[in-house]
């Protein structure tokens, strides 16, 4: 099979062309990815000689590049993870959510639509988020049937994009499948979310920035459960469903940065100062903060037999360990630009 995954140089895109060009030394796996703050050609780095990966950087929005690129590397499945993805980065501003997230997949849409006919046809699988469900209470779950309610501008604009995917089935006939997944965690996420924030600070001594009440709930799903979950769905989903994917972990903020803290004074050494829980400072809430997510993954479970097969404390002793020893790779995140969106997502937070 020919493969273009795009956001390949994001973190789930990265683990994702990883785990299929090792599980499939048949297909042609072609990344095509912008190369935006969050794409970093570091996390495919071994495999730059690997025979059957290729890298090819541009714009999902690029109508005719993603065309030329399906008709003449008759690409028969796509994966498109290409995304702008953390939700305080659309709160500041939310123009490029919109711009990536609904017209770029919509010039994919579009482009697949122009080349699939005629007798040739591919798969498109769209990698979607269970955000798009909104904010749980104490209780209840995420199901495929669950009413759309997104909260932030990222979550809105991936709810849109999950909407298009859909008509372009119900319309043009068109092979998708769309999955949606809780929160991921791993080797080769950017330093901005939850997790590998937490570990950069905890280890360089810095403060740890828990939002409001540091009680929100969020079901994290290892990285490589979740690849191993779309790889799943694209070779074996029925076109036109939906699958949710979740990690039946469920933890509150505040357990996660403890767990965090305690993990890193035991891999890291403890600092003279104290344990680093003495670190965790609560700040400022984020505007229209969801409450709760979790996920009932039944239906993948039932109809394709894919479970999770980590739990949270081994994937995050693993993906602590990863940061700690790949110190070049998280230095190299940390440009003029990471700073000057850390400045402007948490000065005012800080200040109360
Ligand atoms: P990421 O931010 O780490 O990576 C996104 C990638 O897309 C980057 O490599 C970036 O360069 C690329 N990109 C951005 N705009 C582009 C454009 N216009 N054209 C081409 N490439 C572009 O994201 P991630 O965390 O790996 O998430 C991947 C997908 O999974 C996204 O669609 C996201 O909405 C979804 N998702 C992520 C999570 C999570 O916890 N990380 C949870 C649910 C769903
Ligand atoms: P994040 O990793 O941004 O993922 P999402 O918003 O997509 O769930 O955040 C995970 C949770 O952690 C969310 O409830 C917000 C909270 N959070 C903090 O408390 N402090 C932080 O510095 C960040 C980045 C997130």
């Amino acid at each position: 099979m020919n493969l273009l995954v795009t956001g390949g140089a994001g973190f789930i895109g990265s683990n994702l062309v990883r785990h299929l060009a090792a599980a499939y030394p048949a297909h042609r796996i072609v990344v095509l990815d912008a190369l935006t703050y969050a794409g970093n050609l570091r996390s495919l780095a071994d495999l730059e000689n690997a025979p059957n990966y290729h890298f090819v950087r541009g714009d999902i929005r690029d109508q005719k590049l993603v065309t030329q690129l399906l008709a003449d590397l008759q690409i028969e499945g796509i994966i498109h993870l290409a995304a702008e993805s953390h939700v305080d980065r659309s709160i500041l501003g939310p123009e490029e959510f919109l711009q990536t997230n609904v017209m770029g997949t919509f010039a994919l849409l579009e482009a697949a639509r122009t080349v699939w006919r005629d007798g040739r046809t591919g798969r498109f699988h769209h990698v979607s988020t269970d955000e798009v469900y909104g904010s749980l209470g104490e209780t209840g779950y995420f199901t495929e049937t669950t009413p759309y309610a997104p909260n932030s501008p990222y979550s809105a604009s991936k709810a849109a994009s999950d909407h298009l995917v859909r008509a372009y089935h119900h319309t043009y006939g068109l092979d998708v499948v769309t999955t949606n997944c809780s929160n991921n965690y791993g080797p080769f996420q950017f330093p901005e979310k939850l997790i590998p924030l937490m570990i950069m600070n905890a280890r360089d001594g810095k403060p740890l920035p828990v939002y409001g009440d540091g009680r929100n709930v969020r079901d994290w799903l290892y990285v490589q459960d979740h690849c191993e979950a779309i790889d799943l769905v694209l070779h074996k989903g029925t076109a036109g469903e939906v699958y949710n994917i979740g990690g039946n972990n469920e933890r509150r903020n505040i357990d996660v940065v403890h767990a965090v803290c305690d993990l890193v004074d035991e891999l890291a050494g403890p600092q003279p100062e104290g344990p680093r829980r003495r670190l965790i400072t609560y700040v400022k809430d984020r505007p229209g903060h969801d409450r709760r997510y979790a996920i009932d993954a039944t239906k993948i479970r039932d109809d394709l037999g894919w479970e999770p097969r980590f739990n949270f404390e081994d994937g995050l002793r693993h993906t602590i360990e990863w940061y700690l020893h790949h110190t070049d790779w998280l230095a190299a995140c940390i440009d003029g630009s990471y700073r000057d969106y850390y400045e402007s997502n948490y000065q005012g937070k800080f200040d109360g």
